[in-house]
């Protein structure tokens, strides 16, 4: 039974490559989440909002800078229930305005975090971690925040080798 857990968010559709648009099928996120959750043996799991944010890359800073203001909480397609099987949640998203969006919030509000160990790992544009670690220490006062690691976005996909061993580390087994 695996003893970590990898919950992220990453966003398809249109994103800045080094000043450029481009359109994904898959974000920087999920790269990172996928070669953390393979490098420590964890299950990992999607955060998806039921309501899509605009393809639009514009359009879907408008909201989510509106969602962050609001300290909103969207309804998401599926949720996990209960993470006490676990010691470890990694915690991975996009910066979006200085923290992760807000429905990697509206599914860690639901869960019982007392006495686990949170580490947030963030794509980024220039921003690092943000406030996200605050965020977290703030919001889950009863969770432990270990030290995070902030990855440039269009440096997330080829990282492999350095998040591997950093997400070792992170849950001792390096
Ligand atoms: C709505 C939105 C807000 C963003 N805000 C920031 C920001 O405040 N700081 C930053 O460095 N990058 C910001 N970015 C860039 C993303 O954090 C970066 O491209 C990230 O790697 C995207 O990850 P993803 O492909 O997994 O969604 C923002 C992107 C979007 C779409």
């Amino acid at each position: 039974m695996a003893d970590s857990l990898v919950i992220y968010y990453s966003r398809k559709g249109q994103n800045y490559f080094s000043g450029s648009i481009r359109s994904v099928s898959k974000g920087n996120t999920e790269y990172a989440a996928e070669y953390i959750a393979s490098a420590v043996g964890a299950d990992i799991f999607e955060v998806d909002t039921v309501r899509p944010y605009s393809e639009d890359y514009t359009e879907c800073t408008e909201e989510a800078k509106r969602e962050k203001k609001d300290s909103a909480r969207p309804e998401l397609k599926e949720y996990i229930p209960d993470v006490s099987q676990y010691r470890d949640v990694f915690v991975c998203g996009p910066c979006w305005w200085g923290t992760f969006p807000m429905a990697v919030f509206s599914q860690l509000d639901r869960l019982d975090l007392d006495g686990k160990k949170l580490i947030p790992v963030m794509t980024h544009e220039g921003s690092g971690l943000g406030s996200c670690e605050s965020d977290l220490k703030r919001l889950y006062p009863g969770a432990i925040v270990g030290e995070g690691l902030a990855i440039r976005g269009g440096e997330a996909q080829s990282s492999e080798r350095m998040i591997t061993q950093w997400a070792k580390r992170a849950v001792g087994k390096d």
